[in-house]
């Protein structure tokens, strides 16, 4: 039997498999723009476990299961015994025995991992504390659609080494390519989590503009992830200067784009003129939320198709 694949981490996946994965979403996304139906997993059931809120998470992989065929059940702590003190474990060993696949939006990133321990099926990260590897994945199809390859291009991370920061982290790890980050001080990158193996491709600067300088992508997120409410002004302090504005998008230059996974806090994080504007790709960003995971969903269940 072949063991059992996740995807509870970007580093789960080789280059290679990206590189097959990318390829997939494209000609799953060129099906779904031409009307043709493509079923492959029909009489499927993701099951979705929501410990917090989403809105793009939660609409690209029921809409996208269902497009390929399958259903999708929603789970949230609220309404199931989860809330009540039921254990991962035995969750897991339960929710695994009646699906095709998991996919989880929890806390602490030992959840998604001790769920997968005890899957009998994949189970996909769908954003813990410590990573957000399906955005990243999006992110990067995003650039590729864009610009080509992402191999030694240079990304721009500004504001909070938060999740998505990490997992930006371990994709330049895997994928080659060069991450500048520039964070307030006493919110720097803590490197264990990123995944860094020395200093090859990420760089610190306590300047915001001076890591903007040359970017192939400027990217950031809220100042105030989910579940680190109770430090919002604290943050709204010391984050003040780390915004991207025009100013920044044009030290980057006038080929780099701007991500953000949203939701977004215009004024906060970014300018309205910068997500609104030209070189703003962020439209495009959370729709491919839906080609990609389609892509995932498909290589988690039915292993590499042709
Ligand atoms: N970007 C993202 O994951 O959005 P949601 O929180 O709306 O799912
Ligand atoms: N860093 C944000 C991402 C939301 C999609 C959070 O964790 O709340």
């Amino acid at each position: 039997m072949t063991q059992l694949k996740h995807f509870l981490q970007f580093k789960d996946f080789s280059r290679e498999e990206y590189d097959a994965l990318f390829a997939r979403a494209s000609w799953i996304k060129a099906q779904f723009k031409a009307y043709k139906p493509y079923w492959p997993l029909s009489d499927r059931t993701l099951v979705m476990i929501f410990e917090k809120a989403s809105t793009r998470t939660r609409l690209s992989f029921e809409a996208g299961v269902q497009q390929l065929g399958g259903s999708a059940i929603y789970l949230n702590t609220r309404d199931s015994q989860l809330g009540r003190g039921e254990t991962v474990e035995d969750a897991a060993e339960v929710i695994s025995r009646m699906s095709d696949l998991v996919m989880i939006r929890t806390f602490e990133q030992s959840i998604v991992e001790r769920f997968a321990a005890h899957s009998r099926v994949p189970v996909i990260n769908g954003l813990t504390n410590e990573y957000h590897p399906c955005q990243i994945v999006a992110d990067i199809f995003t650039f590729i659609e864009k610009r080509g390859s992402i191999q030694g291009k240079t990304v721009t991370w500004i504001g909070d080494s938060n999740n998505m920061c990490n997992t930006w982290l371990q994709a330049a790890e895997v994928l080659d390519f060069n991450v500048h980050v520039s964070t307030p001080p006493g919110y720097e990158v803590s490197p264990d989590l990123a995944g860094l193996r020395g200093t090859k491709h990420f760089e610190s600067f306590d300047d915001p503009m001076e890591a903007a300088r040359g970017a192939d992508i400027v990217t950031t997120d809220v100042w105030t992830s989910m579940g680190f409410e109770a430090e919002n002004e604290e943050r709204a302090r010391a984050f003040a200067d780390w915004r991207v504005d025009a100013e920044m998008m044009q030290i980057a230059g006038p080929n780099a784009i701007f991500l953000h996974c949203l939701p977004a806090h215009r004024g906060e994080e970014v300018t309205a003129e910068v997500i609104d504007g030209p070189q703003s790709a962020v439209w495009d960003e959370a729709e491919n939320r839906l080609h990609a995971q389609k892509a995932l969903m498909e290589y988690l269940i039915l292993g590499k198709v042709d």
